[in-house]
């Protein structure tokens, strides 16, 4: 009786909690529309990591300077340091790229970015090939 009169009316609010982050499958394909036009969210993959770089957009967002990253496996044009067409997968639906050909120089540059990556964004998934057994119910 006596806690029934004297607890609080109100109820203690809680913090609001932080939207859950989904760890999702990505396949090539399916990474390519979070390119952040209409609105999405900006994602790109480094070495099988899929990255929210969301907070980067003015970076990879649409008319951003690393925009040719949105939505893609970005590794090998990060190791290379360039944009070029064809650092980036071509066929989605083939396999990764395998970072075949790349030299030590450029496979330490690529875990400079990942780490500095891994300390600025969020990770919401991998990316698996179309076709792969973890890829199933991703495509
Ligand atoms: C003329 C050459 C370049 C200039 C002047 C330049 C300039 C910059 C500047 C000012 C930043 C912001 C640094 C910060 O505030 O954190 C940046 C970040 C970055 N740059 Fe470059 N950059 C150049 C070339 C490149 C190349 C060749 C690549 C890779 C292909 C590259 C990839 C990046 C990435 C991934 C970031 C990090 C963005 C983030 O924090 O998410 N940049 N660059």
């Amino acid at each position: 009786m006596v806690y029934l009169r004297l607890r609080p009316r109100v109820p203690p609010t809680l913090p609001r909690a932080s939207p859950p982050t989904v760890f999702r499958t990505f396949t090539p394909r399916t990474l390519l529309p979070f390119n952040g036009l209409n609105n999405t969210p900006v994602y790109l993959a480094v070495r099988g990591q899929v990255f929210d770089v969301s907070p980067g957009r003015n970076f990879y967002g649409p008319g951003g300077p690393y925009a040719n990253f949105a939505g893609r496996d970005a590794s090998r044009g990060l190791a290379c340091g360039s944009f070029d067409e064809e650092m980036l997968t071509k066929d989605l639906d083939g396999p990764l790229d395998t970072l075949e050909g790349l030299g030590e120089e450029e496979l330490e540059a690529l875990r400079g970015w990942e780490e500095r990556f891994s300390e600025k964004y969020l990770v919401v998934g991998k990316l698996v090939p179309v076709g792969s057994e973890e890829a199933k119910g991703a495509e």
